[in-house]
């Protein structure tokens, strides 16, 4: 949440920092704002809303300094106005200081701080930084820094610029993301990596609690006061990756690339004569399937629904039972994880403030945390025990699309492969899902070439005012149903709730009547005549059905006022390409209502606060 960036070199910061946070920008936008160091004082320039707004505020600026820190922000603590833009600054204009996270102490610290005369101006948690700074008995800036963040409580990333000290950025990593880039002669830091691909590809993670000072000749990186030498990694990442490519939207390129996802999370890994999966990566091997005797499976928001998914295809192919538990409740509940336990934490960011609690909680209490991410170098890589990596590529969009799709397909290798493992899973029972899963690139862009139908199906019912939906599914695809639901809600602002279509007559059928579209999955399957069944009972009520079905359902197409059709694939394999019309559904009925689908209101993509 918010996006940061820092530049220190020889060209004029303001060009740089822009660019920067364009990338970022889906970590919030509420408002934005810089600071670029003069020798001898700060310039500010901070507005409310999006980006777009600085950049027409910055037009005229003289671009000579070339210190500068920026940020696009998710709002905590204030609401989204210029004072609490940030950069923050200390009474006398000496420190400027940006910050993502929460500090949980603030209230505390500012009341001490007015008690010693400090003047605050915004109702930010982040401004009593920019006081404390000023308050420090070094004012050289990593001292400073280093006395100040003693004091703070909470989990957060800064920056921070002194007017004393016009050629140097010291930035602080504590449970937020940051990453320093290096250049020649000039060094860039930020809270996630498409701000630094217009620039460089060498890159340093900052470790937990490190403090970073970053000059045009180079970094220093410190941990309680002790040096610790860098590790330079070389992001894999095309340039294009961050951009649009021609698409209008970043979650509409997503959806598309998924063919493309799934292919490269299959890559290397399946061995079709063998009927076996091969993973080989970080510390996979150590879990051994067969002493393996219950998992628990953490997420949030979309990683908690392929967690869902995840239970189905794990206890049907290694027949493990596996609870699935919401990240922010198991971080704060009592879990028994008795021995033989796997805690199995997916997270597309490898970011999100509750998954890594919830992994730290499984690591205090000495059990195995197997993760499914994708972000490389994230937090959840470097803390789990064992890392899938899901290999789809930057997902920028705030609605995630391909990375759910690329976690069930991870979900399913990791199922497959314990399965074969544990012996619950016959070797032809094996290749034909195998065969099933290399198949899966061909169906995706198959269920994609639907697209125009379901953008005009969406704008039928973006001009029928509905303003609730229901989602419905069973069996492997009960989660599809929630998922829908998620993608509608959070880039249409439309009501949508998901159920288990089994459910409908304990009480949601009260809902449905004429009014009411209820998108039904109900996919060729074990339960394909059950969930028939509960749609009968929908159109008796006078329900407004839309279907994703198996294409060639004739019976159930006929019965659908909507039908749109997938192709026919073993069951387990079907939520991977079902999902897909759900997607698209959302996509389209958002463009129709008008909606920012890129920036939906007051969501921002990493959550990285609690
Ligand atoms: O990075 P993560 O997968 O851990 O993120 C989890 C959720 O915040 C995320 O899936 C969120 O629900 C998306 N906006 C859903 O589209």
């Amino acid at each position: 949440m918010c996006g940061i960036v820092a530049y220190v070199g020889y060209r004029p910061a303001l060009p740089v920092l822009l660019a920067g946070l364009r990338r970022l920008e889906y970590r919030g936008y509420d408002s934005a704002g810089v600071a670029l160091v003069r020798p001898g004082w700060i310039e500010r320039h901070r507005v409310a809303g999006p980006l777009d707004g600085l950049v027409r505020a910055t037009r005229r600026v003289d671009a000579s300094a070339t210190t500068g820190i920026g940020h696009t922000r998710w709002a905590t603590h204030g609401a989204p106005t210029v004072e609490n833009a940030h950069p923050h600054i200390d009474c006398h204009g000496t420190w400027a200081v940006l910050h993502t996270g929460i500090i949980e102490t603030h209230e505390a610290l500012r009341a001490r701080l007015r008690r010693r005369g400090h003047r605050f101006r915004s109702q930010t948690d982040t401004e009593v930084i920019a006081h404390l700074l000023e308050d420090a008995p070094s004012q050289d800036p990593p001292k400073a820094v280093a006395w100040a963040t003693a004091r703070l409580e909470g989990s957060f990333s800064l920056e921070i610029v002194s007017a004393r000290d016009p050629g140097r950025v010291v930035a602080v990593r504590l449970g937020s993301p940051l990453v320093v880039g290096l250049g020649v002669g000039e060094q860039f830091i930020a809270s996630d990596v498409p701000a630094l691909l217009p620039f460089t590809r060498r890159v340093v993670y900052l470790e937990d609690a490190e403090q970073c000072e970053v000059t045009a000749d180079g970094i220093r990186l410190e941990r309680a006061g002790r040096r610790r030498r860098m590790r330079i990694e070389t992001l894999r990442v095309g340039e294009t990756e961050a951009e649009r490519s021609g698409y209008p939207h970043f979650m509409l390129k997503e959806i598309h690339e998924q063919p493309e996802a799934v292919a490269a999370a299959l890559q290397g890994r399946i061995d079709l004569a063998r009927a076996q999966v091969r993973l080989t990566e970080k510390g996979y091997g150590r879990i051994d399937p067969r002493r393996v005797r219950r998992v628990v499976a953490i997420g949030c928001g979309t990683a908690l629904h392929a967690a869902l998914v995840a239970k189905r295809s794990i206890e049907g192919l290694a027949r493990v039972p596996v609870d699935v538990v919401a990240a922010s409740e198991f971080r704060y509940g009592e879990p028994v994880l008795g021995p033989g336990t796997v805690v199995l934490a997916i997270s597309q960011s490898g970011e999100t403030a509750d998954t890594l609690a919830g992994v730290r909680l499984a690591r205090a209490s000495r059990r195995p945390v197997l993760a499914i991410v994708n972000v490389p170098g994230s937090a959840l890589t470097r803390e789990a025990d064992a890392v899938l990596p899901m290999r789809a590529g930057l997902e920028i969009g705030v609605a995630s699309t391909k990375a759910y799709t690329s976690q069930l397909v991870m979900a399913l290798l990791l199922a497959l492969d314990w399965g074969r493992q544990r012996g619950t899973l016959s070797p032809s029972a094996a290749r034909a899902l195998l065969k099933g899963l290399v198949s899966l690139p061909g169906a995706l862009r198959r269920t994609l070439g639907l697209s125009g139908t379901i953008r005009r199906a969406a704008q039928r019912f973006a001009k029928g005012h509905h303003g609730n939906f229901m989602f419905v599914g069973r069996g492997y695809n009960f989660a599809t149903a929630f998922e829908g639901a998620l993608k509608l809600k959070e880039i249409t602002y439309r009501h949508a709730e998901g159920y288990g279509a089994g459910e409908m007559k304990h009480g949601p059928l009260a809902l449905v009547d004429a009014r009411l579209p209820v998108v039904a999955v109900a996919v060729r399957d074990t339960v394909r005549a059950k969930i028939a069944s509960n749609i009968e009972e929908i159109r008796a009520r006078g329900g407004n059905l839309l279907v994703v079905g198996t294409e060639g359902d004739h019976a159930l197409a006929r019965r659908a006022g909507v039908f749109f059709g997938i192709p026919d694939l073993p069951e387990p394999l079907t939520p991977v390409v079902a999902v897909v019309p759900l997607q698209l559904f959302a996509y389209h009925l958002a463009v129709a209502l008008g909606r920012d689908v890129d920036r939906p209101r007051n969501l921002a993509k990493s959550v990285t606060v609690e």
